[in-house]
């Protein structure tokens, strides 16, 4: 990575203002799933050992610029707490003279969370006084350190403008990220197998053509899978497809002659419900009133030949209606094939397919899984982050 690190600075003294993606699933005021938090750990472990005072910040959800206390970080500060085995202090606002007063008097080895960051209107439009008032909180001598990959996307305040006035470096899991991430699209050991699914393919149009040009194959599952089989002239029956995205799958197709691997099979069902009546059928045999679910058996098997000899593999998006167990076999069968590969680099990136490998139970074996969602899509697409350029170059 050419971008300096946590490792290229001297913190010993400073206070250093810390954007983490934090945002995280909570249940009843309670952290339901920490894995971000957990990510981050290994940033703000060394920022404290190296006598740094740590000011965290962090958006949560989508709230609209204001307080709203159903997004409130303060769960999390509790939540941070107890992995750290310290008190985190908890400023009730991401600016103000509260923030301001705990900011001032933290001391090097102590820990501060700002609140939602996003309960300020300035966030999102990367307002220049907002991101003032934050960078200020770090004083004089501070330094930014962006370790939220997952938002790196997003050009708001606390992400890219803080950079006008501190010092700007990466921390490690963002390190760790854009290392993985980008020797996908550099140097992959080949063959290069990607693999798509999700609903959609409007939504990953330049996804699909960034991964034509560098991996070895592009095996599509998914509901973005029936668009295409549509394009390729079958029917359907009632699957979801992209009407609008058909001329576009068509050139996708085009293109990807040689590359794109798309479903021989299907399980279909007669309506969307879990407890839906369920048959396996190829993809020219889909009945009017049955919609496709999930890749079926046979398609499982082809992609499990490619993936075979691989040697790098991406994979984002699920094969199929996977939170309905009766359509979630492809979807874990990909997870299970993912886990069992030897000596290949597998990436997750981000979303729906992170909760596919944890509920396969195969997490463990994946080499690197992304906490980001729409920030590893961009970046596997090829676009420059935001919350990246603005980091200081080596
Ligand atoms: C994510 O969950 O992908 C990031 O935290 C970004 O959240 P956002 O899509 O609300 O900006």
């Amino acid at each position: 990575m050419n971008k300096k690190t946590i490792r290229d600075v001297d913190v010993r003294g400073r206070k250093v203002l810390v954007r983490v993606d934090f945002n995280v699933p909570l249940e009843d005021g309670r952290v339901a799933d920490d894995t971000r938090i957990r990510a981050a750990l290994p940033t703000i472990q060394y920022l404290l050992d190296h006598g740094a005072a740590v000011i965290l910040m962090s958006h949560l959800g989508r709230p609209k610029g204001q307080p709203n206390p159903k997004y409130s970080l303060r769960p999390v500060a509790e939540h941070l707490s107890a992995l750290l085995g310290k008190p985190v202090k908890f400023s009730p606002e991401p600016v103000g003279p509260q923030a301001e007063a705990l900011a001032r008097d933290l001391k090097p080895g102590e820990v501060l969370l700002l609140e939602n960051t996003r309960f300020h209107p300035g966030e999102r439009k990367n307002d220049p006084e907002f991101a003032r008032q934050l960078a200020a909180l770090a004083g004089p001598d501070g330094i930014f350190v962006n370790d939220a990959f997952g938002s790196a996307h997003r050009a708001h305040a606390s992400v890219v403008g803080v950079a006008q006035y501190l010092p700007a470096v990466a921390g490690f899991l963002m390190e760790k990220e854009l290392d993985f991430l980008g020797r996908l699209l550099t140097a992959p050991e080949r063959p290069f197998v990607a693999i798509l699914g999700g609903a959609k393919i409007s939504d990953k149009i330049g996804v699909i053509r960034s991964l034509l040009q560098k991996a070895d194959k592009l095996l599509i599952g998914g509901g973005m899978a029936n668009t295409f089989l549509k394009a390729q002239g079958y029917e359907v029956g009632d699957s979801l497809v992209e009407e609008d995205a058909l001329e576009e799958a068509k050139a996708l197709l085009a293109e990807g002659q040689d590359k794109l691997v798309l479903p021989v099979d299907a399980v279909i069902a007669d309506r969307f419900a879990a407890d839906a009546e369920r048959k396996v059928v190829p993809v020219d045999r889909v009945p009017q009133g049955w919609r496709i679910l999930d890749i079926g058996p046979e398609t499982v098997a082809r992609f499990k030949e490619e993936l075979q000899s691989a040697k790098t593999v991406f994979w984002n998006g699920p094969m199929g209606v996977f939170e309905f167990p009766a359509f979630a076999e492809g979807t874990f069968a990909i997870a299970r094939a993912l886990a069992e590969l030897e000596g290949a680099v597998t990436v997750i990136g981000g979303g729906d397919s992170v909760a596919a490998v944890k509920q396969a139970g195969v997490a463990d074996k994946i080499t690197h899984i992304s906490t980001g969602g729409g920030a590893s899509l961009e970046f596997v697409e090829g676009k420059e982050l935001p919350g990246v350029a603005v980091l200081a170059d080596k």
